[in-house]
């Protein structure tokens, strides 16, 4: 059976009835280079995973809304109503596509009926493979689908993104929605977040292949660890700019920040700023080498990335570095690091075809026996941005 065909069985069983409903999907997605840059006006390079969320939606002629995830049927069938877009732990998961219904109204977009909706999830838990982003950007395209609302991909991911800093109150970047819903089959997307210009740009991996580490570690204080460093990088550039003029981190070069760098007045808030702007520049060379075919110094950069996130932005942690540095030792891994916020959650590696089995079984017995848990590995494709099944 279709995964649709699955979907819109568990409608039926939830609500009885599955007439009118809709099927869609949005995918999640993997960074291969750009960490941490995205809220300081630098470049990243993330693409849509072919794995994702799937919604059934079907509205209603009342303002009540219904929520069913087949990943908490424990949970069973949370009811609210558009009279009631307001955040609340209780609502547990529902609080992302309500943020979502509520950022639309906040734009205007007065929803004119509840629903209800089933969804389910093939992005491995807490993998920050960026779940939530799927479920907001899922969200924004049943809306416009539904009601007609005059929206484009990228607004849905602007949408997306203010519903989780002020609905959710996470105060994320915009890449995740970004690359949900602008996400384009077998390509990554090179999108400059000073000012959201950007490009496709064609990934063909001959004879090698993405391969997703998951550390299943739980993250605890990702939350406050992530604002931690936005700030720190916020107190950096104020302090350079007293004496250089520039916008952002972002908009600095190597040199330049050198030059400058004395007058940030501690090591932690310089090693911070460092790494947003070696990363920036990073994330540009990797993609001129991937242009230039060359995937070999693609993957060094990918490794440099690493290093920068352990030891100078220090959003690692042992069980990211292991998977990273256990990776390295394996012939045929062209590049490895650790992708998204960090702290928890998985790698993101380039392997040849025919390392792959090793690199699953090596990595996974050596993350086993340093860490006392295992890690989960995907082999992953590029997709497509969301869509209506
Ligand atoms: C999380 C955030 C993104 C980005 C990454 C780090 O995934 O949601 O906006 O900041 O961390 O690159």
């Amino acid at each position: 059976m279709s995964i649709k065909a699955v979907v819109l069985e568990e409608f039926k069983k939830v609500y009885g009835e599955s007439t009118g409903a809709k099927v869609y999907f949005a995918p999640g997605r993997v960074n291969l280079i750009g960490e941490h840059t995205d809220y300081n006006g630098g470049h990243v390079f993330p693409c849509a995973l072919s794995i994702g969320t799937y919604g059934v939606a079907c509205p209603r002629e009342d303002r009540v809304l219904r929520f069913y995830s087949v990943n908490f049927p424990q949970l069973g069938v949370i009811e609210s109503s558009l009279d009631d877009l307001v955040p609340d732990p209780k609502a547990e998961w529902t609080n992302y596509p309500k943020g979502v219904m509520w950022a639309f109204e906040q734009r205007g977009m007065k929803i004119p009926t509840g629903m209800d909706l089933v969804l389910y999830g093939n992005i491995p838990n807490g993998s920050g493979l960026s779940s939530s982003a799927s479920v907001e950007v899922l969200t924004g395209f049943i809306l416009r689908d539904l009601f007609g609302f005059d929206v484009t991909n990228q607004d849905l991911a602007l949408i997306g993104q203010f519903a989780e800093n002020k609905y959710n109150m996470v105060n994320c970047g915009i890449m995740d929605q970004f690359a949900i819903a602008m996400g384009k089959k077998d390509h990554a997307i090179f999108l400059d977040t000073a000012d959201l210009s950007f490009e496709y740009a064609p990934i063909k991996l001959d004879g090698a292949k993405i391969v997703i580490a998951c550390s299943n570690k739980k993250r605890g204080l990702a939350d406050s660890k992530y604002n931690e460093r936005r700030s720190e990088c916020e107190e950096a550039l104020a302090e350079l700019q007293t004496v250089v003029a520039a916008e952002n981190l972002g908009a600095l070069d190597e040199e330049t920040f050198e030059k400058y760098s004395a007058v940030i007045g501690s090591d932690i808030r310089k090693k911070r700023a460092k790494h947003a702007v070696y990363e920036n520049r990073r994330t540009m060379r990797a993609v001129e080498a991937l242009k230039d075919g060359d995937v070999v110094a693609f993957g060094q950069l990918m490794n440099a990335s690493h290093v920068s996130l352990r030891d100078d932005y220090e959003v690692t942690g042992i069980e990211l570095d292991t998977l990273v540095e256990e990776a390295w030792k394996i012939d045929g891994v062209i590049g490895s690091r650790m992708t998204g916020a960090g702290f928890g959650g998985c790698t993101v590696s380039i392997v040849m075809d025919e390392a792959v089995d090793e690199f699953i079984q090596k990595v996974g017995e050596a993350y086993l026996a340093k860490i006392g848990y295992a890690a989960n590995f995907y082999v992953v494709d590029i997709g497509d941005g969301p869509c209506v099944l």
